[in-house]
């Protein structure tokens, strides 16, 4: 009886230490992410996505496919002041609160689309065939962050050419309906809707 009673008496200690801290671990987390993402979520590398602004219900999703492997990471990336990792490590390390946390976080936070050159031309074709087959789900040039798919319009273009190449290969699933549209499309296509997202999707 005794013994119970101490029990009881620690793990009420316990939950008490961990929810004073928890301000305190989810800005450990985001100064993690930061140091590839940029502060604020929004960095200058174009390999590494800006995830500020996008919706909290696709960080959720995506960091939770990252996590359970549904989602493949990229390319590992080494950051100026810290240790070289990818999306699956980072991921594995998170608990569903943290992830729920850091989601919240980023959400809040406003989108800047990355600066980079583009070719006009193929840019305007890009738009004429996302238009036909993308812009249903990814509105305004995929610039919409409550569509919950991402925020693709001002995303770095190497960046963009490993999503596709991962969509094309099958290592990333996409949805039912956006494969139909995407397989659709020739490499030409593709490239120039790169060039189009790449330049802001306008
Ligand atoms: C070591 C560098 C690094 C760290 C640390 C890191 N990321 Fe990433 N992140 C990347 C890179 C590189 C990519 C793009 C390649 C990929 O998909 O894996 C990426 C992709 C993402 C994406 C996908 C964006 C999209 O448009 O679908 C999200 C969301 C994301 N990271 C969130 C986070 C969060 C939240 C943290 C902190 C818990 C974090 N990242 C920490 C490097 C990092
Ligand atoms: C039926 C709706 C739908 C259509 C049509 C669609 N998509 Fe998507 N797309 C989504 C959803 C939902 C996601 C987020 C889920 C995921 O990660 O696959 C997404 C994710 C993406 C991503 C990754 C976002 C990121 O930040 O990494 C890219 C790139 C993309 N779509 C490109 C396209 C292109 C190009 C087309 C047209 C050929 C297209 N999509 C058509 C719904 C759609």
């Amino acid at each position: 009886m005794k013994t119970s009673h101490t029990l009881t008496m620690v793990c009420l200690l316990g939950a008490a230490v961990s929810f004073g801290s928890a301000q305190a671990g989810t800005d450990e987390l985001v100064k993690n992410c930061e140091t590839c993402h940029g502060a604020g979520g929004n960095g200058d590398d174009l390999k590494v996505p800006n995830i500020a602004g996008m919706s909290e219900v696709y960080l959720n999703d995506t960091m939770t496919a990252y996590k359970s492997g549904d989602r493949p990471a990229g390319s590992k990336y080494k950051p100026k002041d810290g240790e070289e990792s990818d999306m699956a490590m980072v991921a594995k390390k998170l608990s569903e609160g943290d992830i729920e946390a850091v989601a919240a976080h980023f959400a809040g936070q406003t989108f800047r689309p990355h600066a980079q050159q583009v070719d006009a031309a193929l840019a305007a074709k890009g738009k004429a065939a996302f238009d036909e087959g993308c812009e249903k789900c990814h509105s305004e040039g995929g610039s919409v962050a409550a569509d919950d798919a991402g925020v693709i319009a001002g995303q770095g273009k190497p960046y963009l050419e490993e999503q596709f190449k991962m969509y094309d290969d099958g290592s990333r699933p996409m949805p039912k309906k956006m494969k139909k549209k995407f397989e659709a499309l020739s490499g030409d296509d593709k490239a120039a809707i790169i060039e189009f997202l790449a330049g802001g999707g306008k």
